[in-house]
């Protein structure tokens, strides 16, 4: 395995210099846009790796994926998905036109910034430190990393030019789909969206999607099946924005994209993958990583369809 994770990393590295590295996020500029590295981790617990697997990145959106199964385990799928949608969107992640056209004004799906924005607004906690602890603590047991943690630069930077995520957080404010401090939640947010990992980290998450809420490494189920598999869904349909088509048609498994760069893959039954190649294409999504996923779905045979 370790022999055919290099040689996909060797084959797809030269995507990278089709693709850019985020720069509306100041602090993601710095990041070296020829890296590419991969990590598998199984489901009977072993972990396969490749490239720049150790580099370390922000989880970016693929925090979305986290912040739903906390969410729908604090308040039940139904009170979830009367805030926001489970609908694909042909438009950009950070898009505003469809909070205002569609009715009711709920964002399409929780995995573009709106959706995400209101998710997290869900999440039980007596403030906005106490959410993000729980956050930081059920991310920490899913990757079984203790030192999981937050970069507060790209944090600050995060903050100081989220505008676009204010003015749609502010909208749902007015719409009535974000209860409380605004302010509050969008802080929850960047934070989320800053927390640190790597390659394995993110194939352990995707792992424990694979293998329906159980911890593979020590079989303690974290979540229940039934959220498991509404989440695994909604990557599928939503989780690489408006290219999500394109990725079920040429990679066929649940996947979850970052604007730092990674992206987290969930193979139903089989393994979790964590991708990290900071080039993105248009629409936000690693562009080698999406390559190499391609290319190890053919040869593995992953795709669920
Ligand atoms: O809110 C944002 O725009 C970023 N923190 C996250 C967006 C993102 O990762 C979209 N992913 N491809």
């Amino acid at each position: 395995m370790e022999k055919l994770l290099s040689t996909l990393v060797e084959n797809n590295v030269k995507y990278a210099v089709e693709g850019k590295v985020a720069s509306y996020i100041p602090e993601l500029n710095k990041a070296d846009s020829m890296s590419l590295g991969i990590c598998v981790t199984t489901l009977d617990g072993e972990e396969h790796c490749a490239g720049k697997y150790e580099e370390k990145f922000t989880i970016q959106s693929i925090s979305k994926v986290i912040t739903l199964m906390l969410a729908i385990l604090d308040n039940g799928r139904e009170n979830v998905f009367k805030k926001v949608g489970m609908e694909p969107t042909a438009d950009a992640f950070n898009s505003i036109i469809n909070l205002e056209t569609k009715n009711p004004h709920r964002p399409l799906n929780p995995m573009i910034n709106s959706g995400a924005i209101a998710t997290v607004s869900l999440i039980e906690g007596e403030n906005r430190d106490k959410i993000f602890e729980r956050i930081l603590k059920f991310t920490r047991k899913i990757t079984g990393n203790p030192e999981i943690n937050i970069d507060e630069d790209v944090y600050n930077s995060e903050r100081k030019t989220g505008d676009r995520n204010r003015a749609l957080a502010y909208f749902m404010k007015s719409t009535g789909i974000i209860d409380g401090d605004v302010e509050e939640v969008l802080d929850v947010y960047f934070k989320q969206c800053s927390i640190k990992a790597n390659c394995r980290d993110i194939s352990r998450i995707g792992a424990v999607l694979a293998n329906n809420g159980v911890l593979p490494w020590n079989g303690e189920r974290v979540i229940p099946g039934y959220v498991a598999r509404i989440v695994k869904t909604i990557m599928v349909t939503c989780g690489m924005y408006d290219a999500s088509g394109d990725i079920a048609v040429n990679v066929g498994v649940p996947c979850k994209s970052g604007v730092g760069g990674g992206i987290l893959a969930a193979v139903p039954m089989r393994m979790g993958i964590g991708v990290f190649g900071p080039a993105l294409d248009t629409k936000g999504n690693s562009i080698a990583g999406v390559k190499i996923l391609e290319e190890l779905s053919k040869e593995l045979d992953l795709s669920i369809f």
